[in-house]
């Protein structure tokens, strides 16, 4: 059996039985809500309940040369079915490679008003000769980031707007942790000793979201691999290269096609106990460095070792971590650390990269092939088949029969299969009644 055939707890077994995942850990997944009342009210104001998302598994995205099952967590139905699909065929095709450059550090600035351009050299030269003296005070104030090698790598000033802005931006290692609390609470400690070195005020002290570390994540298809019940690869592969290039020149076609990207990213960050809008913010900052919003992922046809390929290529910010309060009081991320088995935090913030260029991938095959709805409506109906219980050869007929039926509900998938059952008792039983109870599916 497949997968996703399974039950929930067919695949929890599956995971435990493979070593993919401890008995404690198969268990602390059934287990819910993970997230008890007192841990979740010392997390956020006003705390009055906890909202589930499931958690579902990528299986088998190669990257790198190594295998992953990728934790994902969404409330989009074909996000994860996507994702699969897109991997297997990255896999037929040797896999993705991904990589990243440079090493992230954080950028936080402390930002002044209305410095005159004349005074603007002299700030920089008494901040720039005055950077051990900022270690000094940063390993005074914030003794644990110095203990564990983390804090300022780099000073520099810039000038915004011909002095209307004037800004000491410092460059800050903050190792496996996301960072964004360290940077601020160390720029805002900077900021203090800037005032008495400088004697002016600053105006604020804020990390910024725009980190210059990329990743990168490349795929190399032979197109027969993407053929169809209805169409040759090669066809496929064009249309594919076609939807890049409209991202390309069309900014409001990049935006879905980077969406599509941020469905895969975000699930995994969101799994992982990550600042999901971080990751956003910066992928779409990103996005329109060059003063115009483009696609993260450019698909065109390249020679490789001697052979026509529809290559793919996605390059983007993933400002992640793999410590960190959240991911520690959630639980949940670190059970899916454990799951996706990266060694370490780049390793992880490769494997995301990964997701979305694969993620992206499903998208536009789904696009130029079947189209986006009638693949949701499959999928939809494979989902309501096994949510209302059906296993073995019910699955593809309760499926077959949601795809054509205008109300795509449990209720009415599990009328199905109490008919199709009773079919197979007793030859004759009368033709199924209707599902008058749940809404009809609405637009999603
Ligand atoms: C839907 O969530 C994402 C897509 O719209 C992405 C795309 O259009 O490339 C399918």
């Amino acid at each position: 059996m497949k997968f996703y055939e399974l039950t929930p707890q067919q695949r929890r077994d599956f995971l435990e039985q493979e070593g993919y995942a401890t008995h404690n850990d198969a268990r602390l997944l059934r287990l819910t809500p993970l997230l008890r009342e007192y841990a979740a009210d010392g997390m956020i104001e006003n705390q009055v309940g906890v909202m589930g998302i499931p958690i579902g598994l990528l299986m088998g995205l190669e990257m790198n040369e190594k295998t992953y099952n990728v934790p994902m967590a969404t409330e989009e139905p074909s996000v994860i079915a996507g994702a699969c699909a897109g991997a297997k065929i990255a896999r037929e095709n040797g896999g993705v490679v991904s990589a990243l450059w440079p090493v992230r550090v954080i950028p936080a600035d402390i930002v002044f008003r209305k410095v005159p351009i004349s005074k603007q050299e002299a700030y920089a030269k008494m901040v720039l000769s005055h950077k051990k003296d900022m270690i000094q005070v940063m390993k005074e104030k914030m003794p644990t980031l110095t203990r564990h090698n983390g804090g300022i790598e780099g000073v520099t000033c810039h000038s915004i707007h011909r002095g209307e802005f004037w800004k000491v931006r410092m460059w800050i290692w903050t190792g496996e942790a996301m960072g964004a609390n360290i940077a601020n609470r160390l720029s805002e400690i900077e900021a203090k000793y800037l005032e008495s070195l400088l004697g002016i005020k600053p105006l604020a002290a804020i990390l910024s979201n725009a980190e210059l570390e990329t990743v990168g994540s490349g795929v190399w298809i032979d197109p027969a691999t993407l053929a169809t019940g209805d169409e040759d690869g090669e066809q496929v592969a064009q249309k594919i290269v076609a939807l890049s290039r409209w991202a390309d020149l069309d900014d409001t076609r990049a935006v879905t096609h980077n969406k599509g990207i941020m469905n895969g990213v975000v699930a995994c960050a969101l799994a992982n106990g990550n600042d999901t809008r971080a990751v956003e913010a910066s992928a779409h900052w990103f996005a329109s460095r060059s003063g115009r919003y483009s696609p993260l992922a450019r698909w065109e046809f390249a020679e490789r070792n001697g052979k026509r390929v529809l290559q793919g290529k996605l390059t983007m910010p993933m400002p992640i971590g793999r410590i960190g309060f959240s991911i520690k009081t959630l639980g949940t991320p670190e059970l899916c650390q454990r799951i996706l088995g990266a060694a370490d935090l780049w390793e992880t913030q490769e494997v995301f990269a990964a997701v979305g260029l694969v993620q992206n991938l499903a998208a536009l095959k789904s696009i130029a092939t079947e189209g986006i709805v009638q693949g949701h409506v499959k999928l939809r109906s494979y989902n309501l088949a096994r949510a209302a219980g059906a296993r073995g050869d019910e699955i593809d007929k309760v499926a077959d029969f949601m795809i054509h039926h205008p109300k795509r509900t449990v209720r009415q998938a599990e009328i199905m299969l109490s008919h199709l059952r009773a079919e197979k008792d007793k030859e004759g039983a009368p033709a199924p009644e209707e599902d008058g109870g749940e809404e009809e599916e609405k637009d999603e």
